[in-house]
């Protein structure tokens, strides 16, 4: 014991020395062939003023609904390469532009090499085909020009150039966004290894175009050479860019010119750092540009290897009222074809609603998921996790779901049980049940060999290939495996029979829901820890263009899985990979980080990234995965992670326990009362969920999605609103205050005190350990469920308490969604409650907007608390049902509290304050 606690010691001290990512594990921009070689392109592009790149006029055809020709790539007087394109008006006026290369003259030698660039990365990326808009109208093409007109009022316009090809894409008259702009259009067209030489343009140097030197040990065979495309788009005027999750940097981007660009592979970087454009564990290549009156996106739809480098291009001209900033972008993919889709509206918000709406909204989750959740890596056995449970009922702390990792297994062999330690998962799940919790466990897409399921996966031809066509074989977790390919349409089978209930896997208990983590693919034997790049996936795919796409196709196959265990149910996944379209079927997490301070601080950041790439439901490991937090920042990281969408502490198997009730008190009490504050607003959280499924919103709001005009906030990403409570989380260790920033002049209230902030721009506020510095916005209508009960579930038939937070102009607004929490009945039946709830003129209204029928559980009100200055009300009068009735309430110094107004939200009321 002695023996095995200094081991543990020891070896904590090796960890803590060893933390850090290993940079030399990932390939540096001039490590990989493709983005050094396009670097170089571009760089050679702007000194020589070639333009390689033209479109051949002839071949323009204006169709009904899209716009068809080629584009010339030149390599010398009487050779060109044809490369066809499309430009399509997408509905609500989204561009869409793609080129593929024509290489049906190529002999081709390789009999695994499709004939086709790959082309499909817009089939996961999308909620289906987009719809296309015929509405726009088209000039002749004239001095090397036409312009297409579209939009209401004819707001839009492109401007495509065709003997050095561009386009311009203007709105309200002004350029917004230019196409090729510098150049740097560049596709590598198909050539041989013998004769490459004389194919290339001066410009197009031969950096690894067919050999790889990164580590000789795990080089890339590239079997069919350089094949990257890569385009420039420049956003005029736009001095901010964000999105292009998941990195761990400040929300707005950063220039790249003197460094790392950003880049796009998915990959298992283990203890990763802070501030950096290193690759993470997913992609979604959006990215939003915003200014004043105008916003953009563009959204790359390419699954394979991606670079993204941004220039600041001050082009200010002396003595002007303003600056004037372009951020040029320029984006580099290893293979597949050129797919981008633009954006362009007058708020930021229009632009993540409109990309949700191609790329699909957000699941909504069941309610309990948005709960506290328990995990650790890992619960031992069964007593363990039932103890967990029953230590939050003893410290009356509010907890939803337990998590199960890796070691519950029998030998890391997915779909196995640890005999001794788990004898009866069904007893321990029904258990769980009790108090209406669930259990999580870790389902990952390696599989061990030799083991029923590998076994299956190979006879059925259901895994991943080598490039030689036999079944891939890598270490991870268990050693040996092979991996499922989700590509495979019939993976989906019989990934469906192994969740059955009757395939002997926890039985038929619906509390039993799963993590996908490992799914970038993580391959600890691959190189940069994933599959080589020349592994084949389903349809001689190599996983070269579809890489960053796997984890979606494998969470959506659980998902999918799931749905059919549970039936009516909405599943729930946690995925670490993720893609773009990734939103409609998982929820994500940070991944790996540190128990640091700055690991707290960054998480904000990147959460409320992905919050504009449309990927709201996420979270980090409260507490940090790696290493043992203070007990200050375990009660400060509890703190801000209630406000994460995705709520759950984790922690690594080297690291002590720190479940809430560890740290004594103080500590204690401040975490239960952080999680009680949590479960109070979990209406709140629900009902933002339900508006970003809808509509496509954001849950946490950077402040310039809320004030979109105002530059001050542009880069402001250590505070955010969730509807119209403002939050700024206290991330440095012995803050005993902090400065919060009011984006205006509305009044802002304490959350706790109700004391009244004003004016806009700095507010100190003091914050003491118990201190979670919110404040409401006047104008808000708060719904919150205040009982104290163990599982969200539990709250179901408890009654609302409203909160009315007067504006300048007593005026207050808000939102609700109630449904049953956990069915799609919300859907086929039309189950669930919309309302608006409205304060004006001293009236109170409560009127439904949407859906009908029962909701399945409370829709009582208990308690309307109003907040605001100078209340000098004499009676109220609550009206429902078309009877009046006088009702009472309680005056303190600045809020009056109307108690059992014995309103019910399923009928439209109103309270009229005299
Ligand atoms: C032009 O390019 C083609 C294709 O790369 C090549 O075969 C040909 O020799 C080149 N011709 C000249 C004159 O350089
Ligand atoms: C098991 O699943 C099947 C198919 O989805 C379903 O018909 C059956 O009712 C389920 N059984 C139980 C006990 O949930
Ligand atoms: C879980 O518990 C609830 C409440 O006791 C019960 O209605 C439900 O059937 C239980 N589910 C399972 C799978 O045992
Ligand atoms: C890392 O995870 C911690 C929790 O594990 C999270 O708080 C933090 O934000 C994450 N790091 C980053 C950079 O997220
Ligand atoms: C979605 O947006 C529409 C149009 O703005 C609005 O009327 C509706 O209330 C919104 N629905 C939700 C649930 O946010
Ligand atoms: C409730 O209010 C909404 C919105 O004003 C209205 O459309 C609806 O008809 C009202 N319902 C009833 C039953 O009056
Ligand atoms: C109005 O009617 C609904 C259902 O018809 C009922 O639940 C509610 O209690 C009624 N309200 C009042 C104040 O009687």
């Amino acid at each position: 014991m002695k023996l095995l606690q200094f081991f543990c010691l020891v070896s904590l001290l090796i960890l803590d020395v060893a933390f850090g990512v290993k940079h030399e594990l990932f390939k540096r921009c001039d490590q990989s062939g493709f983005c050094r070689r396009n670097r170089h392109y571009g760089n050679e592009i702007s000194k020589t003023q070639n333009k390689y790149y033209s479109i051949n006029e002839e071949s323009v055809k204006f169709g009904h609904s899209v716009i068809t020709g080629d584009i010339q790539k030149s390599l010398n007087q009487s050779h060109s390469v044809r490369l066809p394109f499309t430009l399509e008006i997408l509905e609500n006026n989204n561009i869409r532009l793609q080129i593929d290369e024509d290489r049906s003259k190529f002999e081709f030698n390789h009999k695994l090499l499709q004939k086709e660039r790959y082309n499909e990365a817009w089939k996961y990326a999308f909620n289906g085909i987009p719809k296309i808009s015929k509405n726009y109208k088209v000039s002749d093409i004239s001095n090397g020009q036409f312009d297409i007109l579209y939009g209401k009022d004819e707001q839009y316009k492109l401007e495509v150039y065709t003997e050095h090809f561009e386009i311009i894409v203007k709105y309200h008259n002004e350029p917004q966004i230019i196409f090729n702009e510098r150049s740097f259009l560049n596709v590598e067209h198909i050539r041989s290894k013998d004769n490459h030489e004389s194919s290339l343009l001066q410009e197009e140097l031969n950096f690894g175009s067919f050999q790889d030197s990164f580590k000789d040990s795990k080089a890339d065979t590239l079997p069919f050479g350089p094949e990257s495309v890569a385009l420039d788009v420049t956003f005029q005027g736009f001095k901010h860019v964000y999105g292009i999750p998941e990195h761990a940097d400040s929300l707005s981007l950063r220039d790249t010119t003197a460094s790392e660009p950003y880049r796009l592979y998915n990959v298992d970087i283990f203890e990763y750092e802070v501030d950096s454009r290193l690759p993470m564990y997913g992609a979604i290549p959006l990215l939003v540009a915003h200014k004043p009156g105008v916003s953009a996106g563009l959204f790359w739809v390419n699954g394979a290897d991606t670079y993204v480098d941004i220039k600041k291009q001050d082009r200010s001209v002396p003595n002007a009222l303003r600056e004037h900033i372009d951020t040029q972008t320029h984006w580099i993919s290893e293979s597949g074809i050129i797919d981008v889709v633009i954006f362009i509206g007058s708020s930021p918000t229009e632009i993540t609603s409109n990309y949700a709406k191609l790329s699909g909204q957000t699941q909504l989750p069941q309610l309990f998921s948005l709960g506290y959740h328990q995990g650790r890596w890992n619960y031992n056995d069964e007593e363990d996790v039932l103890t967990i449970s029953e230590n939050m009922d003893k410290y009356e702390i509010p907890c939803d779901v337990i998590w199960l990792d890796l070691e519950y297994t029998d030998s890391r062999r997915y779909f196995t049980w640890k005999k001794g330690s788990f004898p009866d998962p069904e007893r321990m799940l029904a258990k769980l049940n009790e108090t209406y919790r669930s259990l999580v466990t870790l389902i990952d897409p390696h599989l061990k060999l030799n083991y029923e399921v590998s076994d299956q996966v190979s006879e059925k031809n259901l895994a991943f290939l080598d490039k030689n066509g036999k079944d891939f074989h890598g270490h991870c977790w268990p050693g040996e495996s092979l991996w499922i390919d989700t590509f495979n349409p019939n993976s989906q089978e019989f990934w469906t029979t192994l969740f059955a209930n009757d395939s002997g896997f926890a039985g038929d208990a619906t509390n039993l829901h799963i993590w996908n983590d490992m799914n970038e693919p993580s391959v600890f034997s691959g190189p940069e820890t994933t599959a080589p790049k020349d592994v084949i996936t389903y349809g001689n795919v190599e996983i070269r263009s579809d890489h960053n796409i796997y984890g979606l196709t494998y969470h959506e196959a659980t998902f999918e899985a799931l749905k059919e265990r549970y039936i009516n149910k909405r599943p729930f996944v946690l995925t670490r990979s993720f893609f773009a379209g990734s939103q409609r079927s998982a929820a994500m997490w940070t991944g790996d980080n540190m128990s640091k301070w700055e690991y707290l601080k960054v998480s904000i950041q990147m959460i409320l990234n992905q919050n504009i790439a449309n990927m709201p439901f996420s979270g980090a490991d409260i507490g940090g995965f790696f290493g043992n937090p203070s007990k200050e920042l375990l009660t400060r990281w509890y703190q801000t992670g209630i406000w994460y969408p995705f709520f759950r502490a984790h922690a690594h198997i080297d690291s002590r326990r720190r479940e809430p009730w560890v740290p004594g008190e103080p500590y204690t009490s401040l975490i239960r009362n952080a999680i009680r504050l949590r479960y109070r607003l979990l209406p709140l959280f629900y009902t933002k969920l339900y508006q970003s499924h809808v509509n496509g919103s954001l849950v946490l709001d950077p402040l310039f999605y809320k004030f979109p005009d105002n530059r001050d906030v542009f880069e402001i990403d250590d505070q955010f609103y969730i509807d119209g409570l403002l939050i700024k989380p206290v991330t440095e260790e012995g803050a005993e205050s902090i400065n919060i920033y009011i984006p205006d002049d509305e009044i802002h209230y304490d959350y706790d005190t109700f004391q009244k902030f004003q004016g806009l721009g700095d507010h100190r506020i003091s914050t003491p350990l118990e201190k979670i510095p919110v404040l409401i916005r006047g104008g808000t209508i708060l719904s919150r469920k205040d009982r104290y009960r163990r599982s969200s579930k539990l709250t179901r038939y408890d009654p609302y308490t409203l909160v009315i937070a007067l504006d300048s102009n007593r005026k207050a607004k808000g939102n609700l969604y109630i449904d049953d929490g956990e069915t799609y009945n919300y859907k086929l039946a039309d189950q669930y409650l919309y309302l608006e709830l409205n304060f004006v003129d001293n009236i109170l209204n409560s009127e439904i907007l949407e859906g009908a029928g029962s909701t399945g559980g409370s829709t009582k009100v208990e308690k309307i608390q109003i907040i605001g200055d100078d209340l000098s009300f004499e009676e109220i009068f609550i009206k429902q049902n078309d009877t009046e009735w006088s009702g009472s309430f309680e005056k303190h110094d600045n809020y009056y509290v109307v108690k059992n107004p014995n309103v019910d939200l399923s009928k439209n009321w109103s309270v009229s304050f005299r």
